[in-house]
């Protein structure tokens, strides 16, 4: 029996990889990776490496790898894709629904998407009402937010009175049950039914395929609550969405801005700071930062400067760092957040406070710190090593000059020692990466081909283009909407062409497209390829534009291969071409 789609997504994102393997053998973290012996051949020595942010196990003596706890489990327990998902299932406590695949839920979703759409319509309209009079001075006036920017994020205001959109969305065809299931609604003791958010201003929140999947409602006074969020429903879950991502992942500015508030974040936006988001009125969790490693490789938290906002980021920062993300935290003194900041001090100011939000050096220090007893001197030495490790990854000679004082000044031990070990260890590391170069040097294809043998490419250039609209499609499902002609036969991989394929029907089925949902339908190293695929960068600032240069590389690299197969039906095929445009242009 088939388990719905959205159930095995839950359920891969709730069991952590890491903790998932650590039932079977113990791991240890290094650098950002996790360590043990292999739970798949008998050695002494670990070489299974587990790596949380790409959700890789892999090892390095048997060569068995995979991505995804379910994958995992598939391998380890023997068992298939259906019943290593009953596995983890029952392990992180969550009930399969197994009615199978219910033909009804998709189209259930598809209706509350289509509500909140038009809901989200509605709520804008009001503000050019004369019901949307206070909403209109609260967001124009009170927060000064220009007309563009209220545009660009759909905001709204929902009038006065208790069933506003009720009405307003019957006249549509929906139903008190619709507004309910979506969250637009509520039914009090009484069983009455209302609208959920009245006489406020209306944030709608959008995901990253550009669906509205709830809503957050603001108080125009000082009365409370300030904020009405959408519970989460079939489309929305808090947990995995951030406010604004769906503009942010476009920016071109290489970096995400993270903070606490809707207001913060438009404030942002209004101010050029297209990158910003934030977590909506909870805290961050691993799948937000999973979400915000795909589109950049720096995350600046800006949260706000109470002790509160303090605290959030502390906890915010080791989940991030967790992605390989290169993470900053600024700190906004002199205002109550970043909004403010901005209303007093202006955009310069602000990117200035960017600039110099380096203080995660020393938070990774003090973090290096914690774990050792400087009053002993063996643990004093290792204290040394493992700053020198972290001094040594820093990219300024100036920073690892002043950080690495400080903490040969720490341990009383003189600067220059300390900067020896330091000195020591970059020149290790640029050995290292000089034999890593020459072997890239010797043997240049063999770098960019799978180590699958099954997976080799025969034509590298198409493959690297087949490549990447497979990563384009991953990150951004707006795309598929520009593929034109492309079909799975034009690619020069059949496995390429294969996933191509699946995407395809998935997207039409409206599925996401995620390298572990696949494990039901493509073998463990193809699951583990297309991971690998997602991860390589990929600028989704000119999407289109890289999207409409991958699929020329792969039909000219088609053409090419035509022509090899049949020359005499590729010459006549060109000469008719060319005989056509001429035709044309005569007329
Ligand atoms: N929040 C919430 N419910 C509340 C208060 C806050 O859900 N009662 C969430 C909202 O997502 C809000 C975020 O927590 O955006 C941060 O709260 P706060 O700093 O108070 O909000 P701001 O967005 O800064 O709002 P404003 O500037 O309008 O006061
Ligand atoms: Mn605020």
């Amino acid at each position: 029996m088939a388990i719905p789609e959205r159930f095995i997504e839950e359920l891969s994102a709730r069991c952590d990889l890491v903790d998932v393997v650590g039932d079977y053998v113990p791991l240890t973290k290094k650098g950002k990776d996790y360590w043990g012996l292999c739970p798949f051949h008998n050695e002494k020595t670990p070489s299974f490496s587990v790596s949380p942010d790409k959700r890789l196990f892999c090892c390095f003596g048997c060569g068995k790898k995979g991505v995804g706890a379910i994958h995992f489990i598939m391998e380890k327990e023997g068992l298939s894709f259906p019943d290593a998902v009953r596995f983890l299932a029952r392990r992180a406590g969550m009930e399969v629904p197994e009615t199978g695949e219910d033909p009804n839920y998709r189209r259930r979703r598809e209706r509350l998407l289509e509500l909140n759409k038009q809901a989200a319509r509605y709520f804008h309209n009001q503000l050019e009402s004369p019901a949307g009079a206070d909403g209109r001075a609260y967001l124009y006036e009170k927060r000064k937010l220009s007309h563009g920017i209220i545009t660009r994020f759909g905001l709204g205001v929902a009038p006065d009175g208790w069933d506003n959109l009720i009405t307003a969305m019957a006249a549509k065809g929906y139903e008190k049950r619709d507004l309910l299931d979506a969250g637009l609604a509520v039914k009090n003791q009484n069983g009455r039914i209302y609208d959920r958010f009245r006489n406020r201003v209306i944030f709608p929140i959008i995901n990253i395929r550009g669906e509205v999947i709830g809503f957050g409602g603001r108080v125009l006074d000082a009365s409370t609550p300030k904020y009405l969020n959408s519970p989460d429903t079939p489309v929305y879950n808090k947990s995995r969405n951030l406010f604004a991502l769906n503009i942010a992942k476009k920016s071109k500015q290489g970096r995400i801005i993270l903070t606490e508030g809707y207001m913060d974040t438009i404030s942002l936006h209004q101010a050029g700071f297209d990158c910003a988001v934030a977590s909506l009125g909870t805290a961050l969790t691993p799948d937000h930062a999973q979400l915000i490693a795909r589109y950049a490789q720096e995350a600046v938290i800006a949260y706000d400067g109470d002790g509160a906002g303090v605290a959030a980021a502390q906890r915010a920062i080791p989940i991030l760092e967790k992605t390989g993300m290169k993470v900053k935290v600024l700190r906004v003194t002199g205002a109550k957040d970043p909004d403010e900041y901005i209303k007093t001090y202006g955009a310069e100011a602000f990117a200035k406070l960017i600039d110099q939000s380096d203080n995660h050096i020393e938070y990774r220090l003090g973090q290096i710190q914690a774990k050792y007893n400087l009053e002993d001197n063996a643990q004093k030495v290792e204290f040394l090593r493992e700053c020198a490790a972290l001094v040594a990854g820093l990219r300024s000679p100036l920073e690892r000059d002043v950080y690495g004082t400080r903490c040969a000044q720490l341990c009383g031990v003189t600067a220059e020692a300390m900067a020896q070990e330091v000195a020591n260890e970059r020149r290790r590391r640029q050995k290292a990466e000089e034999k890593r170069q020459m072997r890239r040097d010797l043997n240049p294809a063999a770098e960019l081909q799978p180590k699958e043998r099954d997976l080799r490419y025969e034509n590298l250039k198409s493959a690297r283009a087949e490549e990447g609209v497979l990563r384009l499609l991953m990150l951004d499902e707006g795309l598929f909407a520009h593929l034109g002609e492309l079909k799975a036969e034009d690619f020069s991989s059949p496995f390429l062409g294969q996933v191509f394929g699946l995407f395809c029907q998935r997207h039409r089925e409206g599925k996401p497209v995620e390298p572990e949902l696949l494990a039901g339908q493509l073998a463990p190293e193809q699951v583990v390829r297309l991971a690998e695929i997602l991860k390589s960068p990929e600028a989704l600032s000119h999407g289109e534009a890289a999207m409409a240069d991958y699929i020329e590389i792969i039909e000219t690299e088609r053409a090419k291969r035509r022509e090899d197969i049949d020359p005499l039906l590729a010459a006549r095929e060109k000469y008719l071409e060319k005989k056509s445009y001429g035709g044309r242009s005569n007329e």
